[in-house]
């Protein structure tokens, strides 16, 4: 099996080398854990520095903000775009006209993907893969698809028919999603047969002191470290201290 170096410093180390090849790996935490900027260190380190190009989906924000975001980082996101190594899919107008169509016409659809149109939005992804030849994608976040599916079934059937998608283009892929106050959203948990790995991001709250910490909780097919370990952001990004546990296991 390959592996795909990640990009984030010491987080490689706690995955024996990276991430599997061409699987779904979910990342979970908090806003402003930081998942939209591991998601870009991802894309961006692959490019300039393991040659493989990629995408990035977003479902909240939009492409000046996400490029202004990246350069305070020193990620140039306009120019690995010009240069055809990355592209950014908007996906945020995509749930905004179906927002808007439910709002107009009281139309609540039970059919697969009709409230996000999953299916285009996977076609337009393969297409843009074809084109510059990517092999990474990230999709930042999935909370979002929570906000637009309220109900529960139509929720799930979103998140199985999207993940099941991805998983299918055969395509190193980060999926983000928001952690909840009582804990990892069931959805996910429930579709997690689908996604490979699940790496946890969380602000920990002690004694006045706030701390950043990381845990890839699975990675199947890889020999772990399931250590909960501090990581920062600074202007460099997000960086991870394996060799330092925050709790010893039990
Ligand atoms: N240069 C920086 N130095 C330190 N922390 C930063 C810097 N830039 C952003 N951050 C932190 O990054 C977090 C936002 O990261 P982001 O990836 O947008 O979070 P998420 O997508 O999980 O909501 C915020 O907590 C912010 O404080
Ligand atoms: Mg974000």
């Amino acid at each position: 099996m390959s592996i795909v170096p990640t990009g984030v410093p010491g987080l490689d180390q706690m995955l024996n080398g990276g991430f599997p090849k061409s699987r779904v790996v979910l990342v979970v935490g908090g806003p402003g854990a930081g998942k939209t900027i591991i998601g870009a260190q991802f894309l961006y380190k692959g490019i300039t520095e393991y040659d493989e190009n990629g995408i990035y989906i977003s479902l909240d924000e939009n492409k000046e903000h996400f490029q202004s975001e990246m350069r305070k980082f020193g990620w140039d996101f306009k120019k690995v775009e010009e240069e055809e190594k990355f592209a950014f899919i908007d996906a945020t107008t995509m749930s905004r006209v179906a927002a808007l169509r439910e709002k107009v016409y009281g139309e609540i659809s039970t059919l697969r993907g009709k409230q996000l149109p999953i299916d285009k939005l996977v076609e337009q992804l393969d297409e843009k893969i074809k084109q510059i030849d990517a092999k990474r994608v990230v999709l930042d976040t999935l909370a979002t698809l929570f906000h637009r599916f309220p109900d529960p079934i139509e929720r799930r059937i979103a998140v199985i028919d999207l993940i099941e998608s991805l998983s299918e283009l055969k395509i190193t892929t980060i999926v983000t999603t928001e952690l909840n106050r009582r804990g990892l959203d069931r959805t996910v948990s429930v579709e997690e047969y689908m996604i490979h790995g699940v790496i946890m991001m969380q602000t920990l709250f002690s004694e006045g002191v706030t701390s950043r910490a990381l845990q890839v909780e699975k990675m199947r097919e890889t020999k772990i470290n399931p250590n909960l370990v501090p990581y920062t952001i600074d202007k460099d990004g997000i960086e991870v201290f394996p060799e330092v546990t925050l709790f010893e296991r039990r």
